[in-house]
Parts: structure tokens; C-alpha cells; sequence
């Protein structure tokens, strides 16, 4: 039984100090998000920012997970809702993900991360020389497809709109955990739009670099 214990125990420390890995290309089960505790929300918002010295240390993959569910994840799993309001429940928002192992699609209903490109884009996603070292640069991405029977302009002012709200999730679960983001707007939508292949029917919206704070 002392054995058992020890080697669990060690088993343990392990998993906790081994350094995060870099994310190999290809279909990526997150583990369930855990979504009980964490820093109050009034100090959350207390500590909300933006910061832009970013280490280049990986986030784990529960990181991850953790922070994809509370930017959009499915937290109503019977009528599939999701952790950020969209107008007339277009959920027409996709977060795409570049690290350094390539581009992903965060799959909201699966929880899992779709392999989209086999390159490292994050020099791409932004003008900011740390969108190239930050290990995560996520892509706040609209699909008019989903938005059917809207003008042009209500759809580029709601998919701004719902935009904003999964940004603020990301900063609400950054300042609770002690990871460092920006939002960011200073992007060549044409140049990103270009290296992730995107379909005509997707416009890019925002950027958000999420890493480890440098200091
Ligand atoms: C729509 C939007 C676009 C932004 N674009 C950038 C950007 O391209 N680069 C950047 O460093 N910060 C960007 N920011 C972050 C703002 O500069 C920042 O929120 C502002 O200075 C206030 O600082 P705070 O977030 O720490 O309160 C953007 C913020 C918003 C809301």
C-alpha cells in the first residue's frame, strides 16, 4: 500500500512539473475543461489586462482546454449554449488556433482541436513582433454562412459584437490562472486570411496571443 501511494505520489509530481509539449499536428482530444473553483469572478475582473511580454513556455494541453471552453465552449449541453452570448444564436464565431505545431480549429460540441495547416502561421496573426514566440495565437473567425438573413451590416456588427464577448472571456480566464493576453486588431487580415486558407464566406475579425507572462 506504501508502495502504491509513493509511486502515485510520484506519479503526481511528474505530471505537474513535467514541462507542457508542443502540439503535434494532427486531431487533439482536450480533456475535459475543468469548470468547478478558480479565482472569484469580482478578482478576476480586478486583475483583468492586457499584457504583451509573453514567454515562450508552452501552456498545457488542460490550460488549453480550459481556456477554449471559456472562451466558447458548450456549457449547456442539452441545447448545445455556449459560454458567450451571440446574436439570434448564430454561434457563427470558429476560434482557430496557431501554435507552433500548426493551425487548429477548436471543435466546440467535441471538445476537441481539428488540424487545419501543418505550418506555423503565428508570425502571421499579427504585426506585434510576440505574435512569432507566444505559444498561442487564437483567431476570432466569422462565418456569414451562419448568419443567414442578415444585412451585410448586421453581420459585421454582430460578429464584432459576439467577437468581443469570447475575447473577454479569454482575458477573464487569463487573469485567473496568472496567463498573460491581448486582443489584437493591428492584424494584415488579407496576409492571414491568405496563410490559413480561409473560404470566402469567412472573415477574420480579432486576434488574441495567450502565453505564459514573461516576467
Ligand atoms: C478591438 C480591440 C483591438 C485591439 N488591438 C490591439 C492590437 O492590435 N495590439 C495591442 O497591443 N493591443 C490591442 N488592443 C488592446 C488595447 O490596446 C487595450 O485593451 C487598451 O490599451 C486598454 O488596456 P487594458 O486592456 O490593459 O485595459 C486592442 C483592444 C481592442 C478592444
Amino acid at each position: 500500500m506504501k508502495v502504491f501511494t509513493f509511486v502515485l505520489s510520484a506519479m503526481m509530481l511528474f505530471f505537474c512539473l513535467a514541462p507542457a509539449q508542443a502540439l503535434d499536428y494532427g486531431k487533439i482530444e482536450l480533456p475535459p475543461p475543468q469548470t468547478d473553483g478558480g479565482m472569484p469572478l469580482m478578482r478576476a475582473l480586478k486583475q483583468r489586462q492586457s499584457r504583451r511580454e509573453f514567454s515562450d513556455k508552452e501552456l498545457s494541453l488542460q490550460d488549453l482546454s480550459n481556456l477554449l471552453w471559456a472562451a466558447f465552449g458548450i456549457n449547456r449541453a442539452d441545447s448545445g449554449g455556449r459560454t458567450a452570448p451571440s446574436a439570434h444564436n448564430a454561434q457563427e464565431i470558429d476560434i482557430y488556433v496557431a501554435v507552433k505545431g500548426g493551425l487548429f480549429l477548436y471543435d466546440a460540441r467535441n471538445h476537441m482541436l481539428e488540424p487545419v495547416l501543418p505550418e506555423d502561421i503565428r508570425p502571421a496573426t499579427g504585426q506585434q513582433p510576440f505574435v512569432k514566440n507566444a505559444p498561442v495565437n487564437l483567431i476570432f473567425v466569422a462565418d456569414h454562412l451562419k448568419m443567414e438573413g442578415m444585412t451585410g451590416e448586421e453581420k459585421d456588427f454582430y460578429a464584432a459584437t459576439d467577437t468581443g464577448y469570447i475575447s473577454q472571456n479569454v482575458y477573464l480566464y487569463c487573469a485567473s490562472v496568472g496567463l498573460a493576453t491581448v486582443v489584437r486588431g493591428w492584424v494584415n487580415k488579407l496576409t492571414l486570411t491568405k496563410a490559413m486558407k480561409l473560404r470566402p464566406s469567412q472573415t477574420i475579425i480579432l486576434t488574441q496571443t495567450v502565453g505564459h507572462p514573461e516576467y
